[in-house]
């Protein structure tokens, strides 16, 4: 292998082989290899096969030239990968390439746990199909428990889930697998699940149900299956499906929508576990728990309800974000700002109270921020979310 830069470029060695003396050949074949790539394969006492009995299973990776490679079967994929990638190191931000198929094609490493680690036969491979629909992982987040205000009923019921991410064999069939957040915009549902992840060093695979919708007839049910075959891999580990009313909508609703079963069937199969799904949870969360699919609703175990800020924990979120403005605050009295906040969420709060004081004091070019520029967005908010506020929406 050489190293250019960040990019890893691999070459293996060709080897001819005799059908007279083919254990000799292939024992000298591995010794080729083995010195071959000295500096990045481990050394194995393990000794060469004599013989491999072979079935055609067609190709790992479909595609035209124009078009980007497609894994066609997860776990012949992973095999492929794992031949031409053993031994290497792997770095977040760094190119894999592949040599075989695709000459040159160039991967692109997201992430790797645990951070630059070395490629082996046990490592596991997860491609995203394409940029847009492809699952994104967070390994690590980084927003705690601290972080989140309030929601102490949330705090309490995710004791459990807490404890089964972090031991999940205790569990066995009493596993807490499907738990619903409901709850108004902006309330910290997102925010907790992250920080869950966090405080279990579980990896979050987030996926928004509005983006399951897509253009052709079976996709948004293949993102499912695979999500949950990626979760596997990765257990224990947390599944967030946010914006759940999106795709499991009552049948009632579903005009509204199109036609989503496919999706709300594949769900329900993942959500049943007919497939066993040890050490994954499900958390899904949505502001309209009532026009929710009762099937779906049905599955989950546990709902936990997330509610508006009270008056002192909207104190505390007006504290806790002022400490992060890049400008000074003047003169503010946060307990008289708490009370004119009265109905509105965290998101509320955040991003339309205080992000449009610090922006508007920006725009005047003032080196501090005022009481005056947050009663004046208080009072603009009141005025454009008349006669109902983004949070009284919810039913
Ligand atoms: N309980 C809270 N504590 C601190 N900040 C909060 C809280 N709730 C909301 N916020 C603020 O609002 C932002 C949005 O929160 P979050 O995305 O978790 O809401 P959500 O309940 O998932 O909303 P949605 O239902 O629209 O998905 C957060 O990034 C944070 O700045
Ligand atoms: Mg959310």
């Amino acid at each position: 292998m050489e190293n250019k830069g960040n990019l890893y470029y691999f070459s293996t060695p060709i080897v001819n082989c005799q059908i007279n003396g083919v254990g000799t050949m292939v024992r000298s074949a591995q010794k080729v290899a083995l010195k071959k790539n000295k500096e990045h394969v481990a050394e194995t006492d393990a000794s060469a096969a004599n013989v491999v009995i072979l079935k055609p299973i067609g190709y790992p990776l479909t595609g035209g030239l124009d078009e980007y490679p497609r894994v066609e079967d997860t776990g012949v994929f992973e095999c492929y990968a794992r031949q031409q990638w053993n031994g290497y190191l792997a770095r977040m931000g760094d190119y894999l390439f592949d040599h075989r198929m695709y000459p040159d094609f160039a991967y692109h490493i997201v992430d790797v746990e645990p951070a630059e680690s070395i490629i082996g036969q046990t490592t596991s491979f997860i491609v995203a199909d394409d940029a847009r629909h492809g699952p994104t992982f967070e390994f690590t987040s980084t927003i705690t428990f601290d972080d989140v205000i309030g929601q102490q009923m949330a705090r309490r019921k995710c004791k459990l889930i807490e404890r089964y991410l972090k031991e999940p064999e205790i569990f066995g069939q009493w596993a807490p697998t499907n738990v619903l957040f409901f709850g108004p915009a902006g309330t910290g549902k997102t925010m907790f699940a992250k920080a869950l992840a966090n405080k279990t060093s579980v990896p979050i695979l987030p996926m928004k149900a509005t983006e399951l919708i897509g253009e052709f007839v079976g996709e948004g049910a293949r993102q499912i299956h695979q999500l949950y075959e990626h979760a596997q891999e990765m257990a224990p580990c947390i599944i967030f499906i946010d914006e759940l009313d999106a795709i499991a909508l009552d049948r009632r609703f579903q005009e509204l929508r199109g036609d989503v079963s496919e999706i709300v069937n594949a769900l329900l199969t993942e959500m049943d576990g007919i497939v066993e799904h040890d050490g994954i949870c499900t958390i899904g969360a949505t502001n309209l728990p009532d026009t929710l699919d009762p099937a779906v609703r049905n599955r989950f175990e546990e709902e936990i309800e997330f509610t508006l800020p009270d008056e002192t924990e909207r104190a505390a979120i007006i504290v806790s974000n002022l400490q992060t403005f890049p400008l000074p605050v003047k003169d503010v009295d946060t307990g008289k700002l708490a009370r004119a906040t009265d109905g509105l969420s965290g998101r509320d709060i955040v991003e339309k109270v205080l992000k449009t004081a610090l922006h508007q004091a920006i725009m005047d070019e003032k080196d501090e921020v005022t009481e005056q520029y947050l009663n004046d967005s208080v009072a603009r908010m009141k005025i454009t979310n008349e006669p109902v506020s983004v949070s009284r929406m919810y039913i």
